[in-house]
Protein backbone atom coordinates (compact mmCIF):
# COMPACT_ATOMS: atom_id res chain seq x y z
CA UNK A 1 0.00 0.00 0.00
CA UNK A 2 2.83 2.55 -0.10
CA UNK A 3 2.31 3.63 -4.22
CA UNK A 4 -0.74 5.74 -3.46
CA UNK A 5 0.85 7.19 -0.42
CA UNK A 6 4.17 7.89 -2.69
CA UNK A 7 1.81 8.90 -5.37
CA UNK A 8 0.07 11.59 -2.97
CA UNK A 9 3.30 12.56 -1.87
CA UNK A 10 4.53 13.50 -5.23
CA UNK A 11 0.95 15.90 -6.45
CA UNK A 12 1.61 17.69 -2.65
CA UNK A 13 5.59 18.65 -3.48
CA UNK A 14 3.99 19.63 -7.00
CA UNK A 15 1.47 22.02 -5.63
CA UNK A 16 3.92 23.13 -3.03
CA UNK A 17 6.24 23.97 -6.00
CA UNK A 18 3.15 25.58 -8.63
CA UNK A 19 2.42 27.71 -4.90
CA UNK A 20 6.13 28.87 -4.89
CA UNK A 21 6.27 30.04 -8.32
CA UNK A 22 3.33 31.84 -8.06
CA UNK A 23 4.15 33.86 -5.42
CA UNK A 24 7.00 34.39 -7.08
CA UNK A 25 5.39 35.62 -10.16
CA UNK A 26 2.71 38.04 -8.25
CA UNK A 27 5.43 39.79 -5.81
CA UNK A 28 7.04 41.56 -8.79
CA UNK A 29 3.58 42.48 -10.39
CA UNK A 30 2.70 44.00 -6.69
CA UNK A 31 6.13 46.07 -6.34
CA UNK A 32 5.35 47.44 -9.81
CA UNK A 33 1.76 48.88 -9.00
CA UNK A 34 1.42 52.86 -9.16
CA UNK A 35 2.12 54.54 -5.42
CA UNK A 36 3.93 51.23 -3.96
CA UNK A 37 7.28 51.40 -3.33
CA UNK A 38 9.06 50.17 -6.51
CA UNK A 39 6.36 52.49 -8.25
CA UNK A 40 7.92 55.72 -7.49
CA UNK A 41 11.71 55.31 -8.31
CA UNK A 42 11.48 58.55 -10.16
CA UNK A 43 10.39 60.13 -7.23
CA UNK A 44 13.26 58.58 -5.61
CA UNK A 45 15.68 59.40 -8.10
CA UNK A 46 14.87 63.27 -7.74
CA UNK A 47 15.86 62.97 -3.70
CA UNK A 48 18.76 61.20 -4.67
CA UNK A 49 20.34 63.98 -7.50
CA UNK A 50 19.20 66.79 -5.31
CA UNK A 51 22.04 69.12 -3.96
CA UNK A 52 22.49 69.09 -0.40
CA UNK A 53 21.95 73.00 -0.28
CA UNK A 54 18.32 72.53 -1.71
CA UNK A 55 17.91 70.20 1.28
CA UNK A 56 19.01 72.84 3.53
CA UNK A 57 16.85 75.30 2.20
CA UNK A 58 13.96 72.99 2.67
CA UNK A 59 15.29 72.52 6.54
CA UNK A 60 15.60 76.52 6.61
CA UNK A 61 12.19 76.98 5.43
CA UNK A 62 10.43 74.57 7.83
CA UNK A 63 12.34 75.62 10.59
CA UNK A 64 11.58 79.37 10.23
CA UNK A 65 7.51 78.53 9.62
CA UNK A 66 7.70 79.78 6.45
CA UNK A 67 5.64 75.78 5.67
CA UNK A 68 3.28 77.23 8.26
CA UNK A 69 1.90 78.81 5.16
CA UNK A 70 3.54 78.25 1.91
CA UNK A 71 2.80 74.56 0.16
CA UNK A 72 4.64 73.18 -2.55
CA UNK A 73 1.77 70.96 -3.69
CA UNK A 74 0.24 73.67 -5.74
CA UNK A 75 -2.50 73.97 -3.22
CA UNK A 76 -3.25 77.33 -1.77
CA UNK A 77 -2.38 77.67 1.68
CA UNK A 78 -2.26 81.17 3.73
CA UNK A 79 0.13 82.60 1.31
CA UNK A 80 0.73 81.22 -2.56
CA UNK A 81 2.37 78.01 -3.45
CA UNK A 82 5.41 77.87 -5.51
CA UNK A 83 4.57 75.35 -7.60
CA UNK A 84 5.00 76.24 -11.31
CA UNK A 85 5.40 80.18 -10.35
CA UNK A 86 8.85 80.17 -11.01
CA UNK A 87 9.28 82.89 -13.68
CA UNK A 88 5.86 83.65 -14.24
CA UNK A 89 4.73 87.41 -13.49
CA UNK A 90 2.55 88.34 -10.59
CA UNK A 91 0.59 91.01 -10.30
CA UNK A 92 1.55 93.48 -7.64
CA UNK A 93 -1.20 95.36 -4.54
CA UNK A 94 0.70 98.43 -5.64
CA UNK A 95 -0.64 98.15 -9.15
CA UNK A 96 2.70 96.85 -10.64
CA UNK A 97 4.12 93.74 -11.23
CA UNK A 98 7.12 92.15 -11.14
CA UNK A 99 8.84 88.53 -12.46
CA UNK A 100 8.74 85.72 -9.97
CA UNK A 101 12.98 85.73 -9.70
CA UNK A 102 15.99 85.76 -7.35
CA UNK A 103 15.04 89.58 -6.86
CA UNK A 104 11.22 89.23 -6.38
CA UNK A 105 12.15 86.42 -3.42
CA UNK A 106 14.37 88.75 -1.74
CA UNK A 107 11.68 91.49 -2.32
CA UNK A 108 9.10 89.19 -0.61
CA UNK A 109 11.28 88.18 2.49
CA UNK A 110 12.76 91.93 3.26
CA UNK A 111 9.83 94.55 2.14
CA UNK A 112 6.58 92.63 1.68
CA UNK A 113 4.78 95.39 1.74
CA UNK A 114 5.64 96.99 -0.94
CA UNK A 115 5.68 93.65 -2.99
CA UNK A 116 2.45 92.11 -2.54
CA UNK A 117 0.90 89.28 -4.23
CA UNK A 118 -2.44 91.13 -5.62
CA UNK A 119 -4.24 87.83 -5.08
CA UNK A 120 -2.92 87.49 -1.14
CA UNK A 121 -3.61 89.44 1.74
CA UNK A 122 -0.96 91.23 3.31
CA UNK A 123 0.11 88.29 5.82
CA UNK A 124 3.85 87.58 4.71
CA UNK A 125 5.86 88.98 7.41
CA UNK A 126 8.91 90.41 6.84
CA UNK A 127 11.97 89.41 7.36
CA UNK A 128 14.46 92.50 7.44
CA UNK A 129 17.85 91.79 9.42
CA UNK A 130 16.37 88.13 10.10
CA UNK A 131 18.23 86.70 7.30
CA UNK A 132 21.71 86.16 6.16
CA UNK A 133 22.46 86.81 2.84
CA UNK A 134 23.34 82.56 2.91
CA UNK A 135 19.92 82.31 4.34
CA UNK A 136 17.97 84.17 1.24
CA UNK A 137 19.90 82.12 -1.11
CA UNK A 138 18.76 78.91 0.59
CA UNK A 139 15.13 79.58 -0.05
CA UNK A 140 15.77 81.02 -2.85
CA UNK A 141 17.15 78.10 -4.56
CA UNK A 142 14.64 75.66 -2.47
CA UNK A 143 11.72 77.85 -3.77
CA UNK A 144 13.17 77.73 -7.57
CA UNK A 145 13.59 74.31 -7.07
CA UNK A 146 9.59 73.81 -6.85
CA UNK A 147 9.03 74.60 -10.77
CA UNK A 148 9.10 71.95 -12.55
CA UNK A 149 10.71 73.96 -15.48
CA UNK A 150 13.19 75.47 -13.45
CA UNK A 151 14.55 72.92 -11.19
CA UNK A 152 17.90 72.04 -12.83
CA UNK A 153 18.65 75.65 -13.06
CA UNK A 154 17.68 75.36 -9.06
CA UNK A 155 20.21 72.55 -8.46
CA UNK A 156 23.13 74.41 -10.67
CA UNK A 157 23.11 77.23 -8.23
CA UNK A 158 22.69 75.33 -5.78
CA UNK A 159 25.62 73.27 -6.25
CA UNK A 160 27.88 76.21 -7.28
CA UNK A 161 26.58 78.11 -4.02
C1 LIG B 1 1.89 83.93 8.28
C2 LIG B 1 2.00 83.33 6.97
C3 LIG B 1 3.30 83.47 6.22
C4 LIG B 1 4.58 83.12 6.63
C5 LIG B 1 5.01 82.57 7.98
C6 LIG B 1 5.44 83.34 5.49
N1 LIG B 1 4.73 83.81 4.44
FE1 LIG B 1 5.43 84.22 2.58
N2 LIG B 1 3.64 85.00 2.05
C7 LIG B 1 2.49 84.96 2.84
C8 LIG B 1 1.41 85.62 2.10
C9 LIG B 1 -0.02 85.77 2.59
C10 LIG B 1 1.94 86.03 0.87
C11 LIG B 1 1.21 86.76 -0.26
C12 LIG B 1 1.17 88.24 0.01
C13 LIG B 1 2.49 88.91 -0.24
O1 LIG B 1 3.02 88.77 -1.35
O2 LIG B 1 3.00 89.53 0.69
C14 LIG B 1 3.35 85.63 0.88
C15 LIG B 1 4.25 85.84 -0.17
C16 LIG B 1 5.47 85.23 -0.29
C17 LIG B 1 6.27 85.18 -1.50
C18 LIG B 1 5.86 85.75 -2.84
C19 LIG B 1 5.10 84.60 -3.52
C20 LIG B 1 4.15 84.93 -4.63
O3 LIG B 1 3.66 83.96 -5.26
O4 LIG B 1 3.84 86.10 -4.87
C21 LIG B 1 7.40 84.46 -1.20
C22 LIG B 1 8.52 84.10 -2.16
C23 LIG B 1 7.31 84.08 0.18
N3 LIG B 1 6.13 84.56 0.71
C24 LIG B 1 8.26 83.34 0.85
C25 LIG B 1 8.23 83.09 2.22
C26 LIG B 1 9.32 82.52 2.98
C27 LIG B 1 10.61 82.02 2.37
C28 LIG B 1 8.93 82.50 4.29
C29 LIG B 1 9.74 82.11 5.51
C30 LIG B 1 11.03 82.78 5.68
C31 LIG B 1 7.57 83.00 4.35
N4 LIG B 1 7.19 83.37 3.08
C32 LIG B 1 6.80 83.09 5.48
C33 LIG B 1 2.37 84.39 4.06
C34 LIG B 1 3.42 83.92 4.84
Amino acid sequence: MRGPIIFIACVLVLIAGIVVWMVGQLAPMRAAAPGSAAGSESGREAVVDEPPLIAEGRRLHVKLGCAVCHKSDGSKGVGPSYAGQWGSTVALANGGSATYDPGYVRMSLLDPKNHRNAAYPGLMPSYLGKLSVHDVWLLTVYIMSQTDSAREQAYEWAREM
